[in-house]
């Protein structure tokens, strides 16, 4: 076969959401304003929830998901071990403390039985992450530990769900990203979810610097010369109305990307399921996975090349890998600042080491999934 060059991901832009740029940058209103109410409004709209906030991205949502929830120093935050960095960033940010949990590494998502050991008088809440777009076991954790307050992190999961509940409806706060990465992207971004009028008000206030009122509010108010009232300490986490309009155009197209992924990850699982030294992904029943990414597992002991060789075969190849992501608790920060060794939790250990993920994404055709699939299936 003739080499390709295929890269792990790649946005889905072109001219729509360059036209729809247009619209806000010659308008005069650049920053947060009826671009961001817009998408706000259908990704709400999408994610069956009352309210959606934009804000800069998935790790301010993380962030001001436990200020709104009032998450302070002292306070515990049970957090899966593997995940991206800032999952457990976020904890710290409010001086707080992850808890970290084991994941299922069939789903690398976190392990529900061993969720209820850790929980002391000190738990508040618990992220858990949906990771690659699947949804973690949400029912599951309302059961085990129904006094803890839910963030789902669905940084990777807009459009995924279980059953008809969409991820960001399942928990107390959602949090999304709109990273280049992610299925539907503005650049930079994030929006949070909540079905819950209070904290939809605390996060509106929070993104912006406390204010009670919106600029937009204030300028096209009967008063603009007013300045609001700061009732607390907030930040300026908003997003801009360029990323907004951009965001509407994407939103529109985000089930017709997730169908297509869904498709070549089916292609994926049946080709590749047939080599014995490879798992695919496990979607438990009733779940419908976002596919931000697909990953396979390595199994060393059967393979004919151990992970990293692997990616750099493929990489010289032209075929662009990723592990997962990473261990939160191997990383030498937490593995310092809380003394945990990497064996401490086995699976996200496991995930770390091998892990990969393998090109998927709506710029891709035909041939790239054949060639994908030509390449895993000649390595003997
Ligand atoms: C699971 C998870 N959480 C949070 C984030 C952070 O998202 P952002 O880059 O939008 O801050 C990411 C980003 O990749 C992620 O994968």
């Amino acid at each position: 076969m003739e080499k390709r060059n295929i890269p792990i991901s790649l946005p889905s832009m072109g001219q729509e959401e360059w036209e729809a740029t247009k619209e806000p940058i010659f308008s005069g209103w650049i920053t947060q304003g009826p671009k961001i109410a817009q998408f706000e409004k259908i990704f709400a709209e999408r994610h069956k929830v009352k309210h959606a906030i934009a804000v800069s991205n998935c790790t301010t949502a993380l962030h001001l998901a436990l200020v709104a929830l009032d998450i302070k120093a002292g306070d515990e935050v049970i957090v899966p071990a593997f995940t991206w960095v800032s999952t457990a960033n976020a904890i710290m940010y409010c001086g707080a403390t992850p808890v970290f949990i084991d994941i299922d590494i069939r789903t690398f998502n976190i392990d529900t039985k061993q969720i209820a050991q850790k929980i002391t008088s000190k738990t508040k809440a618990i992220i858990p992450v949906h990771l690659f777009g699947l949804c973690a076991n949400v029912d599951e954790i309302k059961k085990i530990a129904p006094q803890l307050k839910i963030v789902e992190d669905g940084a990777c999961a807009a459009g995924a769900g279980i059953e008809n509940r969409p991820a960001g409806s399942l928990g107390d706060i959602g949090c999304f990203s709109f990273h280049p990465r992610k299925s539907v992207t503005t650049g930079e971004g994030g929006m949070l979810t909540t079905n819950n009028d209070v904290l939809a008000e605390r996060l509106n206030m929070l993104r912006n610097h406390g204010a009670s009122i919106s600029e937009e509010q204030r300028h096209k108010g009967p008063k603009p010369y007013i300045l609001p009232e700061f009732d607390m300490v907030g930040y300026n986490y908003r997003m801009t109305d360029i990323q907004g309009a951009v965001g509407v155009v994407q939103l529109k197209k985000l089930d017709q990307f997730i169908d297509e992924r869904q498709q070549w990850a089916n292609y994926y699982t049946n080709e590749l399921s047939k080599i014995n030294w490879l798992s695919t992904p496990h979607i438990p029943n009733g779940y419908k996975h976002g596919w931000q990414s697909y990953v396979l597992l390595i199994d060393e002991k059967k393979s004919p090349i151990k992970r990293n060789d692997l990616m750099e075969l493929l990489q010289q190849k032209g075929i662009s890998t990723r592990p997962g992501t990473h261990a939160v608790h191997m990383l030498s920060y937490y593995a310092k600042t809380f003394n945990i060794k990497p064996s401490d939790f086995p699976q996200a250990f496991a995930a770390n080491e091998y892990s990969m993920s393998i090109p998927l994404h709506n710029k891709m055709v035909k041939e790239d999934y054949e060639y994908v699939v030509h390449n895993l299936k000649s390595i003997k």
